[in-house]
């Protein structure tokens, strides 16, 4: 190519992959193949290996790709990122380099053999698809957990790490070791161990099920799954996702082992998750063996694997390999294409969703695919299959993302049969015939017909009935003869209904009237925070609702919210703010809660309910350290006597209370600001002005202490960390 062409080339190309990656890290919402990508990089390193001198600094060839969480950034279903403090890596994290030809794997293995010049050995190991992880623990305690970040500063999410289940906060001692002077510990005193955090299957296919219920956007692959989940504002919330960890480096000073092998089977003796799938391998042979096992057998694992990692097993050779600017030289990964197939177009059906979505599904002559029979496929959206230019008859390639319903990819224009007819996103709503209007922002179809289109309204009764929100027996089945007969039209209808108008309906008796009854009549003590997603207002999923209900306490309270006031909660973004404001302005919802709150279901939360003083209004009170109650019953106590919490302590902080081992940091800052620290015993006899007994137990029983199971930390308390409470529960 000739320079001033590269030039441009070599720009193009900087401009889309640093975007790229810009989706793919940051906001977990990739917009090209990890294949593509690749090819891309690729076309890149060719024209800077031609001319050098077009090498820029912000080249994606130089760095690794940044998931550093910006300020306040709009992420993909529109939610505010949390401010995570970041810290510095004491080695640098770099990426791999990474090839889908099998004779760069044996390159590699040549330049390896090259540079050491002696018999070595190689670990083959999975390429785990997740996000990176570097954990530190010191004196044998998880100290933190740093996201990779941009490669020399990591975003900190020790708390969220700590919701992980299968990271241990304490190493465990292996059987038979004896402390000696020179060893009292089986680990080093500090050391670093990174891997990846991902989402098994099972946990994405549960949570995007629940997101696609919830009409939120699915997320694309478990890799962004697990990112987005490891970056949630709700630490506590991380532990329902089912993330796992898998460890696959170990770094420290002076580390007692003179292989990687060595280095992994003594972390899993520490109680450190390490893979046992790994190979030591002699040569390219045997590294190819492994390569074609798992490319087949990775298919029948729990989680996604993308490729396999080889990495030179002797420690010294590591060290003498070294380093690029981006990646190893001792290590290279193989990646593995996703799996496709080819199959035909029948036809396309528009499905409509209880929110009034118009979302085009293609049905497919059925084919085989990562072991399951595939005959249905998501199109997304009218611009999608224009995008593809699809049409009915079409050979089309079809690509299972891990979505619960496979994704269509491309079409294969050369097997475009002459009657392929191109297909009609409708102009009206396939069930009620209203004129459909398009979301420019989603890219989506909507019927506005919200009370009249029959889907749209069997839909939100399903929804207010299933189990996450009231949690009444009662599939669609029974929906659909409510609904059919006329007894049911709004949610609030179902509190209306006698046992006389169930015994009308076919099929049932006595006894299955009552026990629809006495569940609708149960159903009364669900807490507020579902009976706010049972609402169905557009956007407003589980965690949504749990967010709302924790920041405003009460359902007034957000119906009376201004859109400021609603962007202030955690996790609340415009699109969310504006969805929440238009279903209170409409008479039919306002009416249908009046009629709900009449029959007695619960607009407060519990912590609202509880409310016990107002000692502390007006205050906003940040804790640190540990106290004789958790943090969490502390952070209870400060708001059911009407105080605030806060994670961090600004000017307009009112107290800093300081438990034992507090955060220097923290101390530091109240000090700077003249802020005033308390201990806990001065906050109970001063602020709360009611005594302790000796072992600090409050003795009045005028404040209430409230132990809220579902916030709770596994932080502090449990191991006697010093870390900061960070998160915002209330
Ligand atoms: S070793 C110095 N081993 O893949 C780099 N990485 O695409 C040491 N990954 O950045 C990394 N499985 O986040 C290593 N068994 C494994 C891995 C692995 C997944 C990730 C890691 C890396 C990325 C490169």
């Amino acid at each position: 190519m000739e320079k001033t062409q590269a030039n441009i080339r070599a720009k193009e190309l900087r401009d889309i992959l640093n975007e790229a990656n810009r989706r793919y890290y940051v906001e977990n919402d990739p917009v090209m193949s990890d294949y593509d990508f690749d090819m891309l990089l690729k076309e890149l390193e060719a024209i800077e290996a031609q001319y050098p001198e077009l090498i820029t600094e912000d080249s994606p060839t130089q760095k690794v790709g940044s998931d550093i969480s910006p300020k306040v950034f709009m992420a993909a279903g529109k939610t505010k990122s949390k401010e995570f403090e970041q810290h510095p890596h004491k080695y640098p994290m770099l990426s791999l380099g990474n090839t889908y030809d099998i004779s760069e794997v044996e390159a590699f293995a040549e330049r390896a053999a090259k540079g050491i010049g002696n018999a070595f050995t190689y670990s083959c190991e999975l390429k785990f698809d997740g996000t990176a992880i570097c954990l530190t623990y010191k004196g044998g305690k998880l100290f933190r957990a740093l996201t990779r970040g941009d490669g020399t500063i990591g975003d900190d999410v020790t708390e969220n790490v700590r919701h992980i289940s299968n990271i241990p906060q304490k190493l465990t001692t292996p059987a038979g070791f004896i402390p000696t002077k020179d060893n009292p510990q089986p680990w080093p005193e500090e050391f670093e161990i990174r891997g990846e955090i991902y989402m098994p299957w099972a946990a994405f296919d549960r949570l995007n099920e629940e997101r696609e219920k919830d009409e939120e956007q699915p997320f694309a692959n478990p890799r962004n799954a697990a990112s987005g989940s490891l970056k949630l504002i709700d630490s506590s919330q991380v532990a329902n996702r089912g993330l796992e960890c898998t460890l696959y480096h170990m770094l420290g000073e002076d580390l007692p082992f003179t292989t990687h092998e060595e280095a992994l089977d003594n972390a899993s003796k520490w109680g450190l998750p390490v893979s046992d799938k790994r190979r030591i391998c002699k040569s390219i042979e045997e590294i190819e063996e492994f390569i074609t096992y798992w490319d087949t057998e990775r298919k029948t694992l729990p989680f996604a694997t993308d490729g396999i990692v080889i990495k030179v097993n002797e420690l010294p050779y590591q060290e003498e390999l070294g380093y690029t600017a981006k990646f190893p030289r001792w290590a290279v990964a193989y990646k593995f294409k996703a799996e496709q197939a080819l199959t035909r177009l029948v036809s396309i059906d528009y499905q409509v969703g209880r929110t009034g979505a118009v979302t085009p599904v293609a049905n497919l002559e059925p084919v085989q695919l990562s072991g399951t029979i595939v005959k249905r496929a998501s199109l997304h959206n009218a611009d999608q299959m224009q995008l593809l230019d699809i049409h009915v008859g079409d050979y089309v390639y079809v690509e299972k993302g891990g979505e619960i319903i496979p994704k269509i990819t491309g079409v294969e224009l050369s097997m475009r049969p002459s009657d392929a007819v191109l297909p009609h996103f409708p102009e009206t709503c396939p069930d009620c015939g209203t004129h459909l209007i398009k979301d420019e922002e989603e890219a989506k179809a909507f019927c506005p017909n919200q009370t009249g289109c029959p889907t749209q309204i069997k839909g939100k009764l399903v929804h207010f009935l299933s189990r996450k929100a009231m949690n009444v027996i009662a599939g669609d089945a029974t929906v659909d003869q409510l609904y059919n007969k006329g007894y049911v039209w709004s949610v609030a209808d179902f509190y209306d209904l006698e046992k006389e108008h169930l015994l009308t309906l076919e099929g049932w008796k006595e006894r299955s009237a009552e026990r629809f009854l006495k569940s609708l009549k149960d159903s009364l003590k669900t807490p507020f925070e579902k009976v706010l997603y049972a609402l169905g207002i557009r956007h407003v999923g589980e965690t949504t609702a749990k967010t709302l209900a924790a920041h405003f306490k009460t359902l007034d309270a957000i119906m009376k919210a201004s859109r400021e006031e609603l962007l202030q909660a955690d996790d609340i973004g415009e699109v969310i703010a504006d969805s929440i404001i238009e279903y209170f302005a409409d008479d039919a919802n306002r009416d249908t809660i009046d009629r709900l709150k009449a029959a007695g279901l619960k607009f407060e939360s519990e912590a609202a309910a509880e409310k016990e003083s107002e000692i502390l209004k007006g205050m906003t009170i940040v804790i640190s350290g540990n106290f004789s109650i958790s943090r969490d019953e502390m952070k209870a106590l400060i708001t059911a006597n009407g105080g605030k919490n806060s994670g961090s302590v600004s000017g307009k902080t009112t107290y800093l209370l300081a438990g034992e081992k507090a955060g220097p940091e923290k101390l530091k800052k109240a000090e700077s600001l003249g802020v005033r620290v308390i201990s806990e015993k001065e906050f109970m006899e001063e602020i709360l002005r009611f005594a302790q007994n000796d072992s600090g137990e409050a003795q009045n029983d005028k404040v209430k202490v409230q132990n809220d199971e579902s916030t709770s930390l596994q932080g502090g308390e449990a191991t006697g960390e010093t870390d900061e409470f960070t998160g915002t529960l209330f």
